[in-house]
């Protein structure tokens, strides 16, 4: 095991170093974006200074060296989540686009009038609207499967939702707006019995759990490279090889094609099939050292020390009066929303933000699971690897100066 150390841990996100309002950031909107280490934005300046090139395409010296970083970041994700091939491996805009790829080539392909989806209570608008627009196209249905006040899926109801009809079931692994983990090797696993593939959602996961797609025998699994402290626009999507290969193409343009004549056109091999156009190069190199340093500081030291931290803050805001944390699995990590009686979501942000301090307010992506739990909106405090009990500390200081002045 790596040794975990936060004193230099800190120092490798120059981003806290940043003054708000002459003091400390203390920046605690982690499942918005999380910020990035030295080395991936090094990376980046790297790639534009000295290294600019297209990759798949040149002969010349930097094409090649770009192509090679480019494709040195597949491999590090398949050895990351234990993909069986680095063909599994296709370079998207992030979360949001990976699910649409799948909706828009396995969906419109594969499924029909009467088929039916599962998604959670608890998904993203990203996994519920890409699905919507696929239900006005192909005429499947869209189910709903349950949680309970605590925000954990119902498994019982799970399990009466699937039937010979579920063709697909796409769930969160870590919701973004409650923290909580959800069972997914067993889901997919009940899915699977019911011939349903199934998708994951990962993007809060990454960087807070360890993923083995293989483990998992999870058919899709979409994250972003932006909440695993690599850079905005870019993420990936996992595929099982089998899958990919019957998929029909996402888009067209460069890259994705073998022949192309005005008659008719073949396509790449995967992974290139899905991947048409100039991509975000500096992103995904950049990705590899977002990963390297995950590696460098160890996913089990991360979990448990975010554990560590997502105990203590759940402690210490029980101290604020009238505080309800929404959200309570358990099994959860790194999310602490919350609703503060008589005082709205957006005054304690603008509020606590003239501390330094960043934490998020709103639906979070998420408004049928804010209906679902009795609220509009929600104070979010989200966790990362550089955060600390004094970061707390100090947000539930300018908590407690709210109470005082909005009461
Ligand atoms: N989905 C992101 C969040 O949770 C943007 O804030």
């Amino acid at each position: 095991m790596s040794e975990f150390n936060i004193n230099t841990i800190v120092k490798d996100f120059p981003t806290l170093e940043t003054k708000i309002y002459g003091k400390r950031l203390i920046y605690l909107d982690n499942a918005a974006t999380n910020l990035k280490p030295r080395s991936v934005i090094n990376s980046i300046h790297e790639y534009y200074s000295q290294g600019t090139s297209n990759v798949h395409r040149g002969l010349h010296y930097l094409s090649e060296k770009a192509t090679d970083k480019y494709e040195m970041t597949r491999d590090k994700i398949k050895s990351f989540i234990n993909a069986r091939d680095r063909k599994e491996i296709i370079f998207t805009k992030g979360t949001t686009d990976s699910i649409n790829l799948v909706a828009a080539t396995y969906g419109l392909e594969f499924l029909k009038e009467g088929d039916e989806i599962l998604v959670s209570e608890m998904e993203h608008h990203s996994n519920i609207v890409p699905w919507q627009l696929l239900a006005k196209k192909t005429g499947i249905k869209i189910k709903v499967i349950p949680i309970n006040d605590e925000g954990e899926i119902l498994l019982e109801e799970y399990e009466a939702l699937l039937n010979e009809k579920t063709k697909l079931v796409s769930v969160v692994y870590i919701s973004n707006a409650l923290g909580t983990i959800n069972p997914i090797k067993k889901m997919i696993e009940m899915a699977h019995q019911k011939g349903a593939k199934f998708l994951v959602d990962a993007a809060q996961a990454m960087a807070h759990t360890k993923i083995d797609v293989q483990d998992l025998d999870a058919d899709f699994l979409a994250f972003s490279a932006h909440k695993m402290l690599g850079p905005t626009g870019v993420g990936a999507l996992y595929a099982k090889e089998e899958l990919l290969e019957q998929m029909p193409p996402y888009q067209g343009g460069g890259d994705m094609i073998d022949v192309v004549s005005f008659e008719k056109t073949t396509f790449n091999d995967l992974p290139y099939k899905f991947e048409a156009g100039t991509p975000n190069i500096s992103g995904v190199i950049a990705l590899f050292h977002a990963i390297e340093y995950l590696e460098k500081i160890g996913l089990e030291n991360i979990i448990s020390y975010e554990d560590e931290l997502l105990q203590y803050g759940t402690k210490r805001l029980q101290e604020i009066d009238g505080l309800k944390i929404i959200g309570i699995a358990k099994k959860k990590t790194s999310i602490l929303s919350f609703a503060i009686k008589d005082i709205h979501p957006h005054d304690l942000a603008t509020f606590t933000d003239k501390f330094g301090i960043a934490i998020r307010t709103g639906h979070h992506c998420a408004q049928p699971l804010m209906k679902r739990m009795g609220v509009v909106a929600t104070t979010r405090a989200s966790l990362s690897l550089y955060n600390t009990k004094k970061d707390i500390d100090e947000l539930i200081y300018a908590l407690k100066k709210a109470e005082e002045i909005f009461r």
